[in-house]
């Protein structure tokens, strides 16, 4: 997409976006003027394309997206989609209805979760003024397959199974992208499983990604942790990492871990990717619906923002993503855009209108620069 994708004197970028649930329409909505702003400086216009999809959709029509949704997709160069989680559905029924289908129907397999601390932000894990490191998770199997079933419903014999799937193919190529990562960062990659216990599917993907260090990336420094003594090592030295690559649920609770770094789960933003590009980029912020602050203007739009500016490097319009990347770190310095949960009293319209703004200064900055 990138080579025929928008471009400054091209045609224009066209975006999805999926506000969802909860505070995920506040945070889209948030969100969008900056990254607008951010690409139309580089030269390139934006055609928004707004998709009702979520569960509002699913209780009126009784699906949460249409059926020809992911098509529907596939006409964009990227999606950018807030969060599900509907109070009037069950959890589980408001993500296999979009999410994780869109996620599938795409083949985005990489779900790239970057976390780093920022300037003005302040974090309770020791070591996170020097952290930068990202997950890289698989996206498409692992306890996500879907596949289980229940017997003897209700009654004490009860049985209930979810199995975890792990593919030599899957993790070969979501350890691919994570080694050609850790290669252009110069950092060491970090292999996360459980292979002590997980005799098969975890064994594999050690296997794998050794025995894929050896033929393809010998470059690359290596290491192996467990995904138990990984979770306390994202506290105690979260400086120490570069590119962890992990299976889907690890990825899931170590992007939700490590987001305190970065100032907690408003700031942290994911990329769900297909590098073969067999379709559009669909970008989220790594937090859900936020049942108990939704409707009430107080959600962090910084993880939103953030999705914008991977979404943005992802579609080819790297000078547009790092304006905006450098605009969240000038309002984030200020201290103007500090949501409750920073421990300011910004309103999620107005952090998001200090980002907007601190994106005309670094036009304006690189404007007047020689
Ligand atoms: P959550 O991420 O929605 O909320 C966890 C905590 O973080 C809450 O206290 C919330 O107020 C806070 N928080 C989250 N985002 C915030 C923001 N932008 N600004 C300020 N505070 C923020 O996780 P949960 O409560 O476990 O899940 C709620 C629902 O969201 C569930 O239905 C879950 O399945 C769903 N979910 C969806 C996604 C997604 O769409 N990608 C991700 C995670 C959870
Ligand atoms: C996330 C969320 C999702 C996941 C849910 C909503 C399916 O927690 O994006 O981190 O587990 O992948
Ligand atoms: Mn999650």
């Amino acid at each position: 997409m990138t080579a025929t994708g928008p471009s400054a004197n091209g045609r224009p970028l066209r975006v999805a976006t999926i506000g969802g649930d909860g505070i995920g329409p506040e945070v889209v909505r948030a969100a969008l003027p900056a990254l607008v702003a951010a690409a139309e400086g580089h030269g390139a216009s934006v055609e928004i394309t707004e998709l009702d999809w979520g569960g509002d959709r699913l209780l009126r029509t009784g699906h949460a997206m249409p059926a020809d949704g992911p098509e529907e997709l596939r006409r964009h160069d990227a999606v950018l989609l807030g969060a599900v989680g509907h109070p009037a559905l069950s959890p589980s029924e408001s993500v296999w209805t979009l999410v994780l289908p869109i996620r599938k129907a795409l083949d985005l397999f990489v779900n790239l979760r970057p976390i780093r601390a920022w300037p003005g932000v302040r974090s309770p894990i020791r070591g996170a003024p020097r952290a930068d490191f990202v997950v890289v998770r698989e996206n498409t199997e692992g306890e996500y397959a879907g596949i289980g079933g229940r017997v003897h419903e209700g009654s004490p014999d009860e049985v209930a199974t979810d199995v975890a799937i792990h593919s030599r193919r899957a993790i070969t190529r979501v350890a691919r992208y994570a080694f050609e990562l850790a290669r252009s960062r110069g950092q060491t990659l970090t292999l996360v499983t459980k292979s002590n216990v997980s005799r098969h599917g975890y064994a594999l993907w050690d296997e794998v990604v050794f025995a894929l260090r050896e033929a393809e990336f010998p470059d690359v420094a290596i290491e192996k942790a467990y995904v138990d003594a990984m979770a306390a090592r994202l506290i105690e030295r979260p400086d120490s990492l570069g590119v962890l690559v992990c299976s889907n649920l690890f990825g899931d609770i170590l992007s939700d871990a490590g987001a305190p770094i970065a100032g907690g789960l408003g700031m942290a933003p994911s990329a769900n990717i297909s590098p073969d590009r067999t379709g559009p980029g669909m970008f989220e912020p790594v937090h859900g619906s936020a049942p108990d602050i939704a409707g009430r203007g107080v959600a962090n739009p910084i993880a939103c923002v953030l999705s914008g500016v991977l979404l943005l490097r992802d579609v080819g319009l790297g000078a547009a993503a790092d304006t905006l990347e450098q605009a969240v770190s000038l309002a984030l310095a200020s201290g103007e855009c500090h949501t409750p949960d920073l421990g300011g009293r910004a309103t999620t319209d107005r952090a998001a209108a200090a980002v907007h703004a601190a994106v005309g200064q670094v036009l304006r900055a690189g404007a007047a620069a020689p």
